[in-house]
């Protein structure tokens, strides 16, 4: 294969151009109709179709063939360019040739009537790298255009063309083209060149390529080069220092089982295989939004640039894990991307990531840093007093706390729970204090309060229900005999984030040698359940 496979397959009809048929539609009618634009403006990310869109237009403009034909890649006109030696089209780089002087040869040349075809036609790529005063001068061309001249002008920035040049032009928008559709036109080369490629290689480059298109097909090109005419999954992965999806698949079974254990020993090995940890987190947080995506909709349709088979296995990882677990999780692996690029510890952001999205509920304090919320609190009313929604916090940063557990009353409550299930019953009804049954742990602090409802999500989203929560939120304020605002959260401890208590007996049965690594060897701090163990409060470095 001597030239490359982009230039190669460079699309020569509107039909060919994949995935911006917005675009090739609109133009395809007003060549039919007649009413081309003098001026288009071709703008979107670099690689997806506009040089070769803009030199399929010149074609269809100046095309020989009857109309609905055009352009018919047969003519003279559309040899001519096609081979690059058409003088009525005209192709400026404005990267090379951006001052004014270039623009005004541009505006002598443009009174000329074209030697061959209908239109003297003028691609003027990367357009905004001219210099404010080649603006001004094609200003000018574009206000008054000769009825024989049609301007194209292509870029990847139209925030840098100045309003007056955006006005005087039609503009369309290029865009990212989608996973799926880049792959089929990987197949359609791979069938057409006659060489075997396996679908999920072809998705995994369609995917890595980000929605352009160029660099999709080289990377197509470079797969064969090396792979002598086949084209694998694992030599992908190979080429791209990507890890393989079921390494990424093992370790969210580790995050879903709440297994640090196992996520540490599969850090571990990834480092002795040499595997990039950013790249293998990043890839984690892909897979942890399609999971986020499938506990929200329920629709795999929604995951098509996925293998099947990813898929499934994805389904199953969705119905295990808390839908709160997965956005901490994202929230917090999301983080340790950026955390893990400048490590002195290669791998140490990973692990604390890993650490604090399995055991959650011990690592209050970080939990609280990395903003997790619970899925209730955005439907709570914060009390007027109550402390603002905390920062995000640089990783590391001391975790704040604007209260502390009032345990005086927590406890009071706790002991008093039969007592206030029966007022629930008399104020919100039967089916809110059924469902309050299901509340394994309180708190109260300052003006707000927490239920912590185990894993029973029902029971937590019917009380978290918008017209349920402030009436029970009054019932409380009524009980404690002050104004409180309640949050419903899933899990076994009731958590107001921001608010931090001391141990006085140790969380679990027994030390646990991980919490005793975290402690230890990466600073954390123990919050343990404030009902549990009466509580010396205290406030932790702010
Ligand atoms: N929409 C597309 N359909 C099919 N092939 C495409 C598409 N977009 C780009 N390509 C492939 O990428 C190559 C480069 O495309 P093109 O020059 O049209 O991109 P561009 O948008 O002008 O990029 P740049 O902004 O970098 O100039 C083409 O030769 C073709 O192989
Ligand atoms: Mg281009
Ligand atoms: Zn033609």
């Amino acid at each position: 294969m001597s030239t490359a496979l982009y230039r190669k397959w460079r699309s020569q009809t509107f039909d060919e151009v994949v995935g911006q048929e917005h675009v090739t539609r609109t133009l395809q009618n007003a060549l039919r109709d007649d009413r081309v634009a003098h001026a288009y403006l071709f703008s979107g990310p670099r690689g997806t179709g506009k040089t070769s869109t803009a030199r399929i237009l010149a074609k269809a403009l100046n095309c020989g063939a009857p109309e609905g034909e055009r352009p018919c890649n047969r003519c003279a006109t559309c040899r001519a360019i096609a081979e690059g030696r058409m003088i009525d089209l005209v192709e400026i780089d404005a990267a090379s040739n951006n001052s004014v002087d270039d623009v005004r040869e541009l505006r002598d040349k443009v009174g000329f009537r074209p030697s061959e075809g209908r239109f003297k036609i003028y691609i003027i790529d990367e357009v905004h790298m001219l210099s404010g005063s080649a603006f001004n001068a094609l200003l000018k061309t574009l206000e008054e255009p000769p009825p024989h001249a049609r301007f194209i002008l292509a870029t990847t920035e139209p925030h840098k063309i100045p309003a007056t040049v955006l006005s005087r032009c039609q503009r369309f928008d290029f865009r990212r083209i989608p996973a799926p559709e880049i792959a089929q036109h990987l197949q359609h080369i791979a069938d057409e060149e006659a060489f075997q490629a396996e679908t999920e290689a072809l998705l995994m480059i369609a995917r890595s390529a980000q929605g352009c298109m160029r660099d999709a097909v080289s990377l197509l090109d470079q797969m064969l080069s090396f792979g002598h005419d086949q084209v694998s999954l694992a030599q992908v992965q190979q080429v791209l220092g990507a890890v393989n999806t079921q390494t990424v698949l093992d370790f969210l079974d580790a995050v879903a089982a709440r297994n640090a254990r196992q996520g540490l020993a599969l850090i571990h090995r990834l480092m002795a295989g040499g595997v990039s940890l950013p790249e293998f987190c990043q890839q984690v947080v892909e897979q942890l939004r399609a999971i986020m995506v499938l506990q929200m909709t329920n629709d795999p349709a929604l995951l098509d640039d996925l293998p099947a088979e990813t898929v499934q296995q994805l389904a199953a990882q969705a119905r295990q894990l808390e839908p709160t677990t997965t956005i901490h999780a994202i929230k917090r692996f999301s983080a340790a991307i950026t955390e893990l690029k400048g490590s002195f510890q290669p791998q140490l952001p990973l692990e604390m990531a890993l650490i604090e999205v399995t055991q959650g509920e011990i690592f209050a304090p970080m939990v609280a840093n990395s903003q997790f919320q619970p899925a209730a609190r955005s439907q709570t009313r914060p009390a007027a007093s109550a402390p603002p929604p905390l920062p995000v916090a640089a990783a590391g940063e001391a975790p704040r706390s604007d209260a502390a557990v009032d345990a005086e009353t927590t406890r009071r409550l706790w002991s008093r729970w039969k007592e206030f299930l029966a007022q629930v019953r008399t104020q919100n009804g039967q089916q809110v204090n059924a469902a309050l049954q299901a509340v394994r742990d309180v708190a109260v602090a300052d003006q707000r309060a927490a239920f912590a409802f185990g894993n029973n999500e029902f029971s937590r989203s019917l009380v978290a229900k918008l017209d349920v929560l402030p009436g029970v939120s009054t019932t409380l304020s009524k009980f404690l005999g002050r104004e409180l605002s309640l949050e419903c959260q899933l899990g076994d401890r009731a958590l107001l984030s921001g608010v931090v208590t001391t141990a006085q007996t140790p969380p679990t049965d027994g030390p646990d040698p991980l919490v005793e690594y975290a402690v230890s060897d990466l600073g954390a701090q123990v919050a343990p359940n404030p009902v549990a163990s009466p509580p010396t409060e205290k406030r932790t470095r702010s």
